[in-house]
């Protein structure tokens, strides 16, 4: 059992595992380490690659200097980093990184150009095929603004890409331009890629231990490969989950941390869960929440809707922050109950009278607990749900690492752009 996280599924279904239920998870646990061995897919090689570590902190010291790292890339290209910087920036001590490519609105990059000082700004542009419309339009606007602030010379200094080693428009762009260049293994697809080059190089140029990621990553990696499948927290939460939507008719997977830290870990949650699992017209409906909030919002759905849901609640045990409701309001006696009281005891209270009331009702839910936000956590965290995906994907019986509905999109929409009407 990890030492980082721990997934309490007393509040799931008991699965009843069959001689062959146990046999589909040996197969499953066998076709994702299989396809890793054999190298189709490098995710679960990722926090063994100190190759990488040491490439990014070679370019991250080459490239200090800027005050802000503006990270272009949409998806799998920005989705991990965006979790990161979000849980970690108040203690982060480098760049401050600030993000576009992410949409298309002209709002938001007009805004993000208007209040970045783009003399003293790296820019990151992460495609791994280079041909992503809503990244590459971005990058197109913003490299004219760089020019137009400081040179092309300068410019070319200040832009990494990151992208796929030998091919692809962004490319051939960096061969001729001679930007600085991380790779995107060809192996590891976008959404597995947040301990890639990927996310790991503007989280390094933001400061952030990438090192403490990696290793919170191996722990949970190593568990995988050494646990049987079965008593493995990462492919248990698997197997309760598919189990759940295909046996049980709950397709709805909330993932609802109790930490505003992990507010944008949901969202990263959400993409592994539904752009690997939602294939062939099924899928689960991965769903973004937020506890204590969203208690006053969703939580009447979960509670009294359909029963068709189950909900993964993450308790973050420790906060940095101590703070706590003033002995004054002992004078309130309708609010006395509060005083003194510290709001980290207040949050974990309520995760449990939530998780209480849901079982109660017989609305499933599991949480996983998570010592503290930190780098090792966040890490062993991605890797877990990686874990989970690589291991839904078999039980599905789906190719958990393509995209045709995502390539269908962007296919309609060039044809769109260019002009021609669709048939
Ligand atoms: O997970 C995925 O494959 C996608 O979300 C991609 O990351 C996303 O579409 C961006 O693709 P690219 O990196 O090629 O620009």
């Amino acid at each position: 059992m990890s030492t980082l996280l721990r997934y309490d599924a007393t509040n799931m279904f008991r699965l009843p595992i069959t001689v062959r239920d146990r046999q589909q998870l040996d197969d499953a646990k066998k076709a994702v380490i299989d396809a890793w061995k054999n190298g189709d897919q490098g995710w679960l090689g990722c926090p063994d690659d100190s190759a990488c570590v040491s490439r990014i902190k070679k370019l991250v010291k080459e490239k200090s200097g800027f005050t802000t790292c503006l990270v272009l890339g949409i998806g799998g290209s920005d989705l991990g980093a965006r979790a990161v910087w979000h849980a970690m920036k108040d203690e982060a001590r480098g760049m401050t990184l600030e993000f576009a490519g992410g949409n298309t609105d002209p709002d938001e990059l007009a805004a993000i150009l208007k209040r970045l000082n783009l003399k003293k700004t790296l820019i990151n542009v992460i495609s791994k095929s280079g041909n992503t419309v809503e990244t590459m339009s971005a990058f197109f606007i913003v490299r004219e603004a760089l020019i137009s602030a400081v040179g092309e010379t300068k410019a070319r200094q200040q832009i990494v890409a990151t992208t796929d080693e030998e091919s692809g428009i962004l490319h051939d762009i960096v061969m001729k331009e001679g930007y600085a260049t991380l790779p995107v293994p060809k192996n590891i697809g976008g959404r597995f890629s947040v301990l890639t080059d990927v996310g790991l190089f503007p989280l390094a140029c933001a400061g952030i231990n990438i090192a403490a990621m990696m290793r919170g990553a191996k722990e949970i990696r190593d568990e995988f490969v050494a646990e049987t499948p079965t008593q493995n927290e990462a492919a248990r939460y698997a197997a309760l989950h598919v189990y759940g939507d295909r046996a049980l008719h709950m397709p709805i997977h909330i993932m609802m941390p109790y930490s505003e830290r992990l507010r944008l870990f949901a969202f990263w949650y959400r993409q592994i869960w539904a752009e690997s699992l939602g294939k062939d017209g099924h899928g689960p409906t991965p769903i973004a929440a937020l506890g204590a909030t969203d208690q006053h919002s969703q939580l009447q759905l979960y509670q009294d809707g359909p029963k068709d849901k189950m909900i993964s609640f993450i308790e973050v045990e420790h906060f940095k922050a101590k703070i706590s409701i003033p002995r004054s309001v002992k004078k309130i006696p309708q609010l006395a109950y509060l005083s003194g009281m510290s709001l980290e005891t207040i949050i974990h209270a309520e995760r449990d009278a939530t998780a209480h009331a849901l079982a109660h009702e017989g609305r499933v839910n599991g949480t996983l607990h998570v010592g503290r936000v930190d780098e090792t956590t966040l890490g062993a965290m991605f890797m877990f749900f990686e874990v989970a995906t690589g291991i839904a994907g078999q039980l599905y019986g789906v190719n958990a690492y393509n995209q045709p509905g995502v390539e269908a999109s962007k296919t309609v929409m060039r044809t769109i752009l260019e002009g021609n009407v669709l048939s």
